[in-house]
């Protein structure tokens, strides 16, 4: 059996992004159709910049080229979010996907987001939706958490990152807040949902 290639691909300034991207990675490759791995996109920001920003060191995870993105079957972004849409990094990457769009090598894979937003109302959904945009003209498909099954989307009791279109945390305006256990429930949720659907869709594919 050919195994589908899904792609964890995220940004992190101070790590909250990275710490669902690990949770979904982690969850998504229990399922034995599809092969999961992690990457971050490119900084575009100098170690001076970085280190007045307070960021967190980088992960290990490999660097995403638009070229690799060309072997995957599906993709997990997480996007941190500016102004309530994607980062700079991120926009540069899709950017450097002109080729790819010509040719219509990224149409009809499978895609998904989670994010991270400083505050409760920063744009949890507006950062999956502006993201949208994107996503469709490369005519990848996009698939949505849903609140099915997941009841921490509409706890009351706490601040719970995350919305219909995905996963999502809160890092507070300082960064200090952590990742939260219910965010990561939900994190790996979704990175059990979607690898269902990876599975799913190219089993269906292939008869
Ligand atoms: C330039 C800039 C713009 C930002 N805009 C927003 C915003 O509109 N809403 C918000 O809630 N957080 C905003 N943030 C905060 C980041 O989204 C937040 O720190 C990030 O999601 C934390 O994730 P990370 O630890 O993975 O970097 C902004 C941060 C920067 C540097």
């Amino acid at each position: 059996m050919t195994k589908s290639k899904l792609y964890v691909i995220y940004y992190s300034t101070w790590g909250h992004a990275r710490k669902l991207a690990e949770a979904i990675k982690e969850e998504a490759a229990k399922n034995d159709e599809v092969d999961v791995s992690i990457w971050q996109v490119a900084e575009t920001l100098d170690s001076e910049i970085l280190n007045k920003m307070h960021a967190a060191p980088k992960a290990d995870h490999p660097i995403i080229t638009p070229h690799e993105m060309v072997n995957a079957d599906a993709f997990i972004f997480g996007i941190p979010t500016r102004y309530g849409n994607m980062p700079a990094q991120f926009k540069v990457l899709w950017d450097a996907t002109g080729q790819l769009w010509a040719k219509g090598q990224l149409h009809g894979k499978l895609g998904a987001t989670f994010v991270s937003t400083s505050s409760q109302h920063g744009g949890q959904e507006t950062t999956a939706l502006t993201f949208l945009t994107t996503l469709a003209h490369h005519g990848i498909i996009y698939v949505p958490l849903g609140y099915f099954n997941v009841p921490h989307l509409t706890d009351m009791t706490e601040i719970v990152g995350g919305s219909a279109y995905g996963a999502g945390t809160l890092s507070g305006g300082d960064g200090s807040r952590k990742v939260s256990a219910k965010e990561l429930e939900i994190a790996r949720h979704q990175g059990q949902e979607f690898a269902k659907t990876v599975a799913q869709y190219y089993r269906k594919r292939k008869d």
